[in-house]
């Protein structure tokens, strides 16, 4: 597996990334420890978690897992897990990026990892009531304990990114941010990216395969059935079957995957897969999977690049279309300086 350096950082990730909201939700904890081993084994490094994964149990199943390793595998690991959303125990008035609950989070998320400090540590979405130079003073705090390597943010907004990367100037290592990014949701290129490739932070996007629709599996003809995410619950998240079908684009980019894969010999989720790894700004992308063989298919991507026409073609029917302005191309153009 390739790596790179997480943002403007000294640390080296693996291009791909292990997410772990499935662990002891829809994969039982011996079929997480399976597919851990078998990243591990691919030469992945990096396990992303969340406190609220599976309540807490996602990080205890990590942990179980990193316990039963010897000492090789656990130095090579990079670990990181997230806080800001209300964990078990938390009323939802508690929750947020206050001093208070992000102190509490981070110190739960090591016990049920079993580690006395995490890699990185992400703040999992802003909230407007906590002042974000609490946020900022919170994250230099743990840095500075030791219990947190280096602090990244997930679902910030372009200006939001920006005032924390002011904020973490000369203070503590802001290296990354999580953002949705997929070939079904590029709004992010609007404002989330630019703004992490100005302020050095490398991303990891999440939904790389937009919670499964960009492996194919969804029809327009056939509402979701079986054991998938959309199976077991059409209405969940944002990947809810009822808007994404309704969209005429959703299907435009799928038969473009379709096209690129069947040329390439590859499935559309690796294609998927190797067309965000390759986009500007990108470190790791975060993958997600429910059993052995999704994750030893999608790791099939690792080393697989598009070349121009392919991802011209992939670009052409993802690209959003904005109104003029700001993002459109009347926006674009006044903010264009032409050198001749
Ligand atoms: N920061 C955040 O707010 C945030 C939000 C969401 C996720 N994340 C992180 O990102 C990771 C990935 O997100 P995600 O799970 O939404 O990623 P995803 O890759 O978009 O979707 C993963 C799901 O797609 C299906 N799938 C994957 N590979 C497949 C294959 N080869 N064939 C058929 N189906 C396949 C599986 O679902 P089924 O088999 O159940 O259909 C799997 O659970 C998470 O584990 C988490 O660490 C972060």
């Amino acid at each position: 597996m390739e790596h790179r350096p997480l943002g403007r950082s000294g640390l080296a990730v693996s291009t791909y990334s292990l997410g772990t909201m499935t662990f002891g939700a829809e994969a039982d904890e011996a079929t997480s420890h399976r597919m851990t081993s078998q990243y591990v084994d691919a030469g992945g490094v990096v396990l992303e978690t969340a406190d609220v994964y599976a309540g807490g149990l996602s990080e205890s199943v990590v942990g179980r897992w990193l316990a039963a390793q010897g000492s090789r595998t656990r130095d090579r690991v990079v670990l990181a897990t997230k806080g800001r959303f209300p964990s078990r125990g938390v009323e939802p008035r508690d929750a947020g990026g206050s001093r208070r609950n992000l102190r509490r989070s981070l110190e739960r998320s090591l016990r049920r990892l079993g580690v006395d400090h995490v890699d990185l540590y992400q703040v999992h979405a802003y909230e407007q009531v906590t002042p974000m130079e609490e946020t900022a003073g919170f994250l230099e705090d743990a840095v500075r304990s030791g219990m947190v390597g280096y602090a990244g943010l997930s679902n910030y907004t372009g200006w939001q990114t920006a005032t924390m990367v002011a904020l973490a100037a000369g203070r503590f290592p802001l290296v990354s941010h999580q953002p949705q990014y997929n070939l079904l949701v590029r709004e992010t290129e609007y404002e989330i990216v630019p703004a992490c490739r100005a302020g050095g932070l490398g991303l990891l996007p999440w939904s790389p395969l937009a919670g499964g629709w960009l492996t194919g599996k969804y029809r327009r003809d056939a509402r979701p059935t079986g054991a998938t995410r959309l199976g077991e619950d059409p209405g969940r998240g944002m990947e809810a079957y009822g808007p994404r079908s309704a969209r005429e684009q959703t299907w435009e980019v799928l038969a473009a995957l379709g096209e690129v894969a069947e040329a390439r010999g590859a499935t559309m989720a690796q294609v998927a897969l190797a067309w965000l790894h390759d986009r500007p700004g990108v470190a790791s992308v975060v993958l997600g999977v429910r059993t052995p063989e999704q994750l030893e298919g999608n790791l099939g991507a690792v080393g697989l690049h598009l070349d121009e026409a392919e991802t011209a073609r992939l670009e052409e029917a993802s690209a959003p279309t904005p109104a003029d302005y700001p993002y459109g191309p009347a926006g674009v153009a006044q903010r264009t300086r032409a050198l001749g």
